[in-house]
């Protein structure tokens, strides 16, 4: 049995976040830097990190292959993953919204068409508003979606809103407050309850002190 806890942390945006996260929680990495090797240790070699699509954390962590992980609640939300969950990290915070092309009114949109990479986000959000909409699922570049022709609005994360005003849309509604959360395999919540409470602990303290 290893005697690390085995962390995953999200590829893109939210990996540099992550690190700093831990950094100021006391624990240090060089982030795999310099080294061909999937998975790293903080120095103190009481962790051990691999870093993974964001989209597949929640999988490995749902099924126990690694003990616990750092992802966005966009990809929570868009599936239903049993896992545990007892800390909101404060870090990568951003919108998910719908936004269309600058001037159009959605209202007036018979059969909109939705670009998106979370369609069952995007589905239950129209549903709720008992508004039709066809979903079309995509993997990224979304704004481009509505210039091609390819659908009216999009669904998607907004930061800074530059990619929006660059290619000429607006924010019409927000859909959710996105955030990355601590995930952890609800088994390694008991069999390794002393070393995921005192990863807790430390990441609970950073984001306190920040609040
Ligand atoms: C995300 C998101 C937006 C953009 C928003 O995309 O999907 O496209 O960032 O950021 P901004 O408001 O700061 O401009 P990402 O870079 O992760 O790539 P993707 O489009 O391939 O999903």
């Amino acid at each position: 049995m290893r005697t690390t806890l085995l962390i995953a942390l999200p590829k893109g945006r939210l990996f540099d976040p992550a690190l700093g996260l831990l950094s100021r929680a006391g624990i240090s990495t060089d982030g795999g830097q310099g080294s061909r090797k999937l998975t790293f240790q903080d120095s103190e070699g009481i962790y051990e990190f691999v870093a993974l699509k964001p989209a597949d954390i929640p999988v490995y962590v749902e099924s126990g292959a690694v003990d616990a992980g750092i992802v966005g609640s966009d990809i929570l939300r868009e599936q239903d993953f049993s896992v545990y969950e007892p800390l909101d990290l404060h870090i990568g915070l951003c919108r998910m919204v719908l936004a269309a092309q600058d001037g159009v009114d959605l209202q007036q949109v018979q059969h909109m068409r939705i670009a998106t990479k979370y369609p069952r986000t995007a589905t239950r959000f129209f549903a709720a508003r008992s508004r039709h909409a066809h979903i079309v699922r995509l993997e990224g570049s979304v704004e481009i979606a509505p210039l091609l022709g390819l659908a009216d609005a999009i669904v998607d994360l907004v930061e800074t809103g530059r990619t929006l005003r660059e290619n000429g849309l607006t924010a019409v509604e927000d859909v959710s407050r996105v955030s990355a959360k601590l995930i952890v395999n609800r088994t390694a919540m008991k069999t390794r309850a002393g070393a995921v409470r005192s990863l807790i602990t430390l990441l609970d303290k950073v984001v306190y002190a920040n609040s």
